[in-house]
């Protein structure tokens, strides 16, 4: 069975009315992204990132997953596919995708400081102050700017064995993430779905066109 690979980012759920991060200035949702998503944004003020993921949590809970995950979901009755996301919403998950690697955490899990324990929390919040078993503070399991990438290695070797390789929806600015195509087999086909120009390997077969359309053509070509 050929396997294909994957890798969506953001621009993945922009149909479903979850926004980018990098369509608007470098604000994300009228924040500064180093503000919500680093590290050192956590330790400044832990109160206004607790906020921040509280109402994307929320804000999750009510999205949908569109045409485009609910096609690469239905890709699995004819082929091996991996989904390596470099999105924190689940809804890859909720159309059907069996196999997601989720390079930058999860809205729906609370961890402790050393991220050594992680709690299902599903779409509810996390209160200010509210403390993991191990006595840190409970915060939301997210790989900030700052962090380790730990599902990296699992995404690269994902990477090496795939027959085909799809990326869709990244501006490919983030590494580790951005580096995981170069993990592609010589002659792997490789197409990237995104309605602007991304820069992208040279071999890479550019379809301009957003998440849900990409993917319809996508189907046929595979
Ligand atoms: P970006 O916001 O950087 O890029 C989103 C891409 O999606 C852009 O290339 C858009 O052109 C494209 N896009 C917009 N609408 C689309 C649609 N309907 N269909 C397909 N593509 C569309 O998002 P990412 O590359 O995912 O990290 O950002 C990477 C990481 O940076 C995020 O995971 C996050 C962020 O800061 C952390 O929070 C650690």
């Amino acid at each position: 069975m050929k396997h294909i690979v994957f890798l969506t980012g953001a621009g993945m759920s922009a149909e479903s009315g979850i926004s980018t991060f990098r369509d608007s200035n470098g604000l994300w949702e009228n924040y500064d992204v180093m503000q919500v998503a680093s590290i050192e944004g956590w330790y400044d003020n832990p109160d206004l990132v607790q906020q921040f993921y509280n109402d994307r949590r929320r804000q999750l809970k009510n999205a949908q997953p569109n045409e485009g995950h609910k096609i690469i979901a239905a890709l699995e009755e004819k082929f091996q596919v991996t989904v390596v996301t470099q999105n924190v919403d689940n809804l890859h998950e909720r159309a059907g995708s069996k196999q997601v690697i989720h390079l930058h955490g999860e809205l729906t899990k609370a961890c402790n400081e050393s991220k050594t324990e992680v709690y299902d929390i599903g779409y509810e919040p996390i209160t200010p102050g509210e403390k993991a078993k191990d006595g840190s503070r409970l915060r939301p399991f997210i790989v900030w700017f700052g962090e380790a990438v730990p599902m990296i290695d699992k995404a690269a070797d994902a990477v090496s064995q795939a027959d085909v390789v799809v990326i869709i929806g990244t501006s490919m600015k983030v590494y580790p993430a951005a580096g995981l195509v170069y993990y592609a087999r010589r002659g792997v086909p490789i197409y990237l779905i995104d309605p602007k120009e991304v820069s992208a390997p040279p071999q890479v077969i550019v379809i301009q066109e957003k998440a849900s359309d990409g993917m319809r053509k996508l189907a046929q070509l595979l």
